[in-house]
């Protein structure tokens, strides 16, 4: 067996403040980002220093507990119409994670339901982003379990996909579809995990490749048009990505590109998986048509880093998620286990808000 336990957790609570992994600037650079305050937080949510739908939702968390120590009332009902304020703030800064809105709404709840001093409440919020952060570690872990019940059982040594970076970096730490291959890995089940580049921010080739090389994960890089092509010559038994948020249906939004993947992944019968949260999974949406796409600013179709890369008089598009429909998803992993799009309903009871 291997050690696949990764060290790797971009949010951290310390003493007084919290310290995210500043994802921009890896591979190149590994800096800590010292965050004190609730506006720095959404900054550091909406620029993308903290990104991956549940480590938004963690980094949220702590969002709100820092913006409830900046309120300067004893009066209980004045506060939680405050700690409102700093929920809207912090919702502002992406719209298609559900994992931010949800980890924001427990916080609320939780302020509600608590009795006692404003001095209590904010104690009880500390505790609670601390849970969530916890709970998200054990959460991926048992995600990269549930998820070595469905992966192919041949061949013995599996090369699997996956696209942008739904590893450690985009949680409390492990991972979803990167937790599901480092338990493959710890097990004996993983040859290779290939990972597309994944344009514009390239997150498969700067983090998903970073996170590798740390916990020596063997890993080949490919750009995104030639996912296709590497089915087609049978180098994938199987793909697993991450979610963004997950519709009742099944429906799930991704990383731009995710649907292209699953589409060749049909087209070539190779297993499809979506490993994600219960926190991801969105009850009140019928199906991924009412996923609200982000669409972020064309400089990042337009340069690769500085550099710009199209002539003038060109127009861009770009939206930052697909939704890919649930019948090209062989199976979602849950931290309760994997099952088909169709009977994700049975988990709505035990999502806890
Ligand atoms: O725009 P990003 O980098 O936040 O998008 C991340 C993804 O799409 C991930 O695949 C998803 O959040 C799952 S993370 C476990």
């Amino acid at each position: 067996m291997t050690s696949t336990e990764s060290q790797v957790y971009p949010v951290i609570w310390q003493k007084d403040h919290v310290l995210l992994i500043d994802q921009n600037r890896l591979p190149a650079e590994y800096t800590l980002v010292e965050i004190t305050n609730s506006d720095d937080m959404a900054l550091a949510i909406k620029t993308m220093i903290v990104r991956g739908a549940p480590a938004i939702g963690v980094a949220a968390a702590y969002g709100m507990y820092l913006g409830a120590r900046e309120i300067k009332t004893d009066n209980r009902e004045l506060f939680l119409t405050q700690l409102e304020k700093v929920a809207e703030k912090l919702r502002a800064t992406r719209p298609t994670a559900v994992n931010l809105f949800w980890a924001i709404q427990r916080m609320i709840n939780t302020a509600r339901r608590t009795l006692g001093s404003v001095e209590y409440l904010k104690e009880v919020l500390l505790e609670t982003a601390k849970s969530i952060n916890l709970e998200d570690l054990q959460t991926c872990r048992s995600i990269g379990d549930s998820g070595l019940e469905v992966l192919p059982k041949t061949p013995e040594k599996l090369t699997i996909l996956t696209h942008c970076n739904a590893g450690a970096l985009a949680t409390a730490g492990y991972g979803t579809a990167l937790g599901v291959v480092r338990s493959a890995w710890r097990e004996g089940r993983l040859a290779r995990l290939f990972a597309d580049e994944t344009r514009p921010r390239l997150q498969g080739a700067k983090l998903t490749a970073w996170e590798c090389v740390q916990d020596q994960i063997p890993i080949t890089l490919i750009t995104d048009n030639m996912a296709a092509h590497c089915m087609k010559q049978g180098l994938i038994h199987a793909v697993v990505v991450g979610a963004d948020r997950i519709a009742a249906n099944g429906d799930t939004a991704n990383k731009i590109g995710t649907y292209s993947v699953a589409i060749c992944a049909k087209a070539h019968n190779i297993p499809f998986f979506v490993a994600a949260p219960l926190s991801t999974v969105d009850f009140n949406l019928v199906d991924g048509s009412q996923i609200p796409i982000e669409e972020r600013d064309s400089s990042e179709v337009y340069q690769i880093g500085k550099t710009v890369i199209t002539p003038e008089g060109v127009d861009f598009y770009n939206p930052a998620f697909d939704v890919t429909p649930a019948h090209l998803i062989t199976a979602i992993i849950t931290e309760f286990g994997a099952v088909s799009p169709s009977e994700l309903k049975q988990f709505e009871e035990k999502q806890a808000v």
